[in-house]
């Protein structure tokens, strides 16, 4: 395959790895300066430049977008995708897990372990909002920080406090989260390549230092993991929309605690601690894919007029529930159930013969006016009238 990885960097160790692994395995390989494509949108087809000159044709980039560039990197990558070039991470997976509260938005209706947070804004909310998570002292956390840097442990209400309205005052924004303190300086970093987390290591904090990343002076050591952690990292990332991803967990009480997912892994430390050679696997796993271009599903299934996707839930009152699939009626109004969510569990391409349980969540394609009965209705449908007294007192 003819392969671009998109870098800035291109003699630090991440990306001279991935390119020689790409180079050894017999592919063309290039690294490509992101902050030299030109986006090109005057042509019928969605094209791209670089450094002035039309790009040749490739058939897999491999982004490594770095954080002070994720608006144009993001940007370049979602143009590879409209020009059906594979990418294990697409742009809406860089840009969700780049921001932190975005990211604990996106996976928190997935039952997935996650430090306990809380974003506010108003300084009456700050220390209600402490307590909540467990009182001092607490986590405080820059949205976009990364290497350990805006990442502050506030040993008391006032100081918290404090810090938070300083960095409100310089318009930045915090997350407040609970501090892991079972975790004892130390996280797990899993290394998932598509379904399956190919290595693993434990951070361990210098000294009294609380964050245990390796450019915060952390040591490496290779670890086994437990099988939940292993499902955990894997669907964070796939959760994500990141087919290459460093998912960072701290060893609750309880288990896995997901605190990031990074679209960008550094391959340094954990090649060392672990010595697997992560990018080959990283490089096998892109040749393996790219036949199957990243498509926007619900983008391309929303141009036919009327017909659209939408989550059909099955309640205990509804008669789809005991009955198989096959008689579900769903069929005859063509609706096409394309995936079955069962509280944890997916089911792709559902049978027939499978039987509807109470709080099934169908993934349909249909049209859309005939699903539309099927979802509780959530808003008026027309807009009403401005009310005589548009404001008044409550
Ligand atoms: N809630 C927490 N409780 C305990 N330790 C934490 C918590 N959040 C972060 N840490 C420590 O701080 C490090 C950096 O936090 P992280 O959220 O991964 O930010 P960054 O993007 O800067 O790496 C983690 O690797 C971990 O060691
Ligand atoms: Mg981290």
């Amino acid at each position: 395959m003819k392969l671009a990885i998109l870098s800035r960097a291109p003699r630090s160790y991440t990306t001279a790895r991935l390119r020689t692994a790409a180079f050894d395995r017999g592919h063309q390989v290039k690294v490509l300066n992101t902050l030299r494509f030109a986006i090109d949108l005057s042509t019928d087809e969605p094209d791209l430049q670089f450094r002035g000159r039309p790009l040749s044709h490739y058939d897999a980039i491999l982004p490594r977008i770095g954080n002070s560039v994720t608006y144009f990197g993001t940007a370049v990558v979602r143009q590879f995708e409209q020009m059906d070039v594979y990418t294990p991470n697409t742009a809406n997976g860089i840009a969700n897990s780049r921001d932190k509260l975005r990211a604990t938005q996106i996976l928190s209706r997935h039952n997935i372990g996650m430090p306990p947070t809380t974003f506010v804004r108003d300084r009456a909310d700050v220390i209600p909002a402490i307590e909540r998570v467990g009182g001092a002292p607490v986590v405080l956390k820059l949205l976009e920080g990364t290497q350990g840097i805006g990442v502050i442990l506030a040993p008391s209400l006032k100081v918290a406090e404090a810090i938070i309205e300083t960095l409100q005052s310089t318009r930045q924004n915090v997350l407040i989260q609970r501090f892991v303190s079972e975790s004892r300086g130390r996280d797990i970093r899993a290394l998932v390549v598509g379904d399956r987390v190919v290595a693993a290591m434990r951070r361990v904090a210098k000294g009294d230092e609380f964050r245990s990343n390796v450019h915060r002076g952390g040591s490496t050591e290779a670890v086994t993991l437990d099988p939940a952690y292993e499902e955990t990292a894997v669907r964070a990332a796939q959760i994500m929309g990141l087919r290459v991803a460093g998912v960072d967990m701290l060893e609750g009480q309880d288990g896995p605690l997901v605190m990031e997912v990074n679209s960008s892994p550094g391959l340094e430390g954990i090649e060392g601690a672990t010595k697997l050679d992560i990018a080959g696997a990283i490089i096998d796993f892109i040749d393996n894919q790219v036949a199957f271009p990243e498509i926007d599903v619900r983008q391309r299934l929303t141009v036919s007029r009327g017909y659209g996707v939408a989550e059909i839930v099955v309640h205990a009152a509804s008669e789809l529930v005991g009955g198989p699939l096959a008689e579900s009626g769903l069929r005859d109004k063509d609706v096409t159930v394309l995936t079955l969510h069962r509280g944890p569990r997916v089911i792709p391409n559902p049978r027939p013969g499978l039987a509807l349980e109470d709080g099934d969540r169908l993934l349909c394609f249909g049209k859309l006016e005939e699903m539309r009965s099927m979802i509780p209705a959530r808003r008026p449908r027309r807009v009403k009238k401005l009310p005589r007294t548009p404001i008044h007192e409550a």
